[in-house]
């Protein structure tokens, strides 16, 4: 649907108002009516680095989801303000992990002899605590972009014993560790936080490489096997992209994996009247299928799929966030506790300073 012509006046007033005191970041799954405001668009490892190269402005208001406006906080100069368009942009994946889930986890490796040699590595799709308890244990943030080069540096931390404690995504930790790292299924176990112990015995976790949290996305689970198999069916030469929050089932049968940035420079790069399935979410599908009428962009689901919490972040909440500003009024900030901060901090740096 079009956008209210009165909001996007008010939104480009307000924006106008604040100049370069305000700087707008949009993740590439936000709505049209919210992404035409943005300045910067990206996935979360993008968006992370250019809210850390924006010392000058004043406001970050982040178009996107709790955790990456936490990130923001964290990485931002302690006199910016980040503000998150609306509190209940949560995530249901971030929201599978709690820390005091994850200390009880750790004490079971502690018990089973094994914690002095397991790295934890969180995807940025976690909450500020998770990543700081990773950055307290030796362990790193690494997002869908760069899972290969966090686990690379993971399993280098403790010579062959090495293991790795991946949260909260067991798709993207699975997929990395079987497609990328040479890992087999077998070398994977899943804790289970709903479980007592995990549902893991100390043996399964002496004898894993990647113990992974049961965790995943709503949005990416959903995408199945057999829907692939129907498109290759209908439409002959269909190339298959898909990013690496789907199961392990549907990455196995795709043709390309990646990141929401891969999959954008996939399509950008792909010849005219080649055809695409695509399996994320549906608000950049759509936006890719407009901006490449000369390809066939189709989404991998049959039925509509948008992230709900992403999709929060709409046009009115964008306007009050943003005329609350020009009004001196700050709204709806995120901010990290001091402690957690630091420490979250630490495993932020370590992937930011990955190779790659
Ligand atoms: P990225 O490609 O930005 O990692 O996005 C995946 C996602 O689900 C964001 O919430
Ligand atoms: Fe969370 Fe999935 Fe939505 Fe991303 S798409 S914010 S992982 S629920």
């Amino acid at each position: 649907a079009a956008s209210d012509p009165d909001l996007v006046a008010r939104a480009r007033a307000a924006k106008e108002a604040l100049g370069s005191r305000v700087f707008v970041l949009g993740h590439h799954y936000q709505r049209d009516e919210v992404i035409q405001f943005a300045d910067v668009t990206g996935d979360s490892f993008k968006l992370a680095r250019d809210a850390a190269a924006r010392p000058e402005a004043e406001f970050i208001v982040f178009c996107g989801v709790h955790f990456m406006a936490e990130s923001a906080d964290i990485l931002t100069a302690p006199t910016q303000k980040v503000v998150l368009p609306d509190l209940a942009a949560g995530c249901s994946m971030a929201d599978m992990a709690r820390l005091a889930q994850v200390e009880d986890a750790w004490d079971a490796m502690v018990a089973a002899g094994v914690a002095s040699s397991v790295v934890p590595v969180t995807y940025m799709n976690s909450s500020a605590d998770i990543k700081a308890f990773c950055g307290r244990n030796g362990g790193a943030v690494c997002t869908s972009s760069n899972a290969e080069s966090a686990l690379d540096w993971a399993f280098s931390q403790h010579g062959d014993d090495t293991k790795v404690f991946f949260l909260p995504d067991q798709h993207l930790g699975r997929n990395t560790a079987v497609l990328k790292m040479g890992l087999t299924l077998d070398d994977c176990v899943v804790w289970d936080p709903r479980q007592p112990d995990g549902g893991l015995t100390a043996e399964q976790l002496r004898d894993a490489k990647m113990i992974l949290w049961r965790g995943h996305c709503s949005v990416h689970g959903r995408f199945s096997p057999d829907t692939i198999d129907d498109l290759r069916a209908t439409i002959p030469g269909i190339n298959i992209l898909v990013h690496p929050e789907c199961v392990h089932e549907v990455v196995l049968k795709a043709d390309l994996v990646g990141s929401t940035e891969f999959i954008i420079k996939t399509v950008e790069a792909a010849p005219a009247g080649t055809a695409w399935a695509i399996g994320t979410e549906l608000n950049l599908v759509k936006r890719l299928a407009a901006a490449h009428p000369d390809k066939r962009i189709v989404f991998l689901d049959k039925t509509v799929c948008y992230c709900s919490t992403m999709n929060r972040i709409d046009l009115p909440h964008l306007v009050w966030a943003l005329e609350s500003l020009v009004d001196g009024v700050v709204v709806n900030q995120i901010e990290v506790d001091p402690d957690t901060e630091h420490w979250a901090k630490v495993a932020l740096q370590r992937m930011l300073e990955l190779p790659g």
